[in-house]
């Protein structure tokens, strides 16, 4: 994916990115939403205070914008939500249920290869308009923003659509030049690069093999675990059991698919309960 790699720091805690939870209490800090991010529905429960930088990370497994400042200075979290570019680290997760589509650099691209990218993408690309990468994410999706509302943008409306985004290496004039290659492309126009365009046969990724079928369903633990690490341990043995085909989860939630020619779903909450974790 163009753009660099996240610079979080903090441990993953990925969660299945589409689940079916169960209409249970929530605790009064927590919501059930569904995050509309690049086309694809998630249905999470977050905290009232988590970023959706933090959801998509910590709980989606996203790793489709940077952090950088992580206090919306430096815009290298952009995503655009409804067009709009917004930073993801400031943007509460807990606000984005109710119906905003929610675009990151990974939904821009519509194939592979450089000729697949996104005219915006491949413009930062092939004009060189980044260095170290970490800013980059964010001004792409800063640009795609500016250039759907201002076709053929000045200087002066190119600095101010991009006056969120911060490149500490300085890159600015390729910024620019990548920007306004992009903006002609999307008018139309003929363009060419600073750099080459290099176009090999790109083989599609081989797909997986369908998952097996099977019935989903997140449950929440009467008694939360402590740690992550709890909840790791408490699943390896139940992986192995026969008819579960899947595990996921956190201290709080357990999402188990079943084969439901082999398991009920009172026969998964018996199974939890008879090893320590009622669900409720
Ligand atoms: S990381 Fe969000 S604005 Fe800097
Ligand atoms: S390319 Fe390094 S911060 Fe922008």
């Amino acid at each position: 994916m163009l753009g660099g790699a996240v610079v979080a720091t903090k441990a993953l805690n990925p969660t299945p990115t589409t689940t079916t939870t169960t209409a249970t209490q929530l605790g009064p800090t927590m919501r059930r939403v569904t995050l509309d991010i690049d086309g694809v529905k998630r249905d999470v429960i977050v905290d009232n205070r988590e970023s959706l930088w933090e959801t998509m990370n910590f709980q989606l497994g996203l790793s489709n914008s940077n952090l950088g400042c992580d206090r919306a200075q430096c815009g290298a979290c952009a995503v655009n939500v409804d067009g709009k570019a917004v930073n993801g680290c400031t943007i509460l997760s807990a606000r984005m249920g109710r119906g905003q589509k929610i675009t990151t650099v990974a939904g821009l691209a519509t194939g592979p290869g450089v000729s697949g990218l996104h005219p915006v993408q491949r413009s930062f690309w092939l004009n060189g308009g980044f260095q170290c990468g970490i800013c980059t994410r964010g001004f792409i999706m800063s640009t795609v923003a500016l250039l759907r509302t201002i076709p053929n943008p000045t200087d002066v409306q190119i600095a101010e659509g991009l006056s969120g985004n911060i490149c500490r290496c300085g890159e600015y004039a390729k910024v620019f030049t990548s920007v306004k290659t992009a903006a002609a492309e999307l008018r139309g126009e003929k363009v060419t690069y600073l750099a080459k365009p290099i176009f090999v046969d790109v083989v599609a990724p081989a797909q997986p093999p369908p998952a097996a079928a099977g019935t989903s369903k997140a449950f929440d633990f009467a008694t939360p675990f402590a740690t992550i690490e709890d909840f790791d341990t408490f699943i390896e043995p139940l992986k192995k059991r026969d008819g579960i085909l899947d595990i996921s989860g956190s201290e709080r939630t357990i999402t188990v698919k079943w084969d439901p020619a082999k398991l009920s779903e009172q026969q998964v909450r018996d199974l939890l309960s008879s090893l320590g974790r009622a669900v409720k």
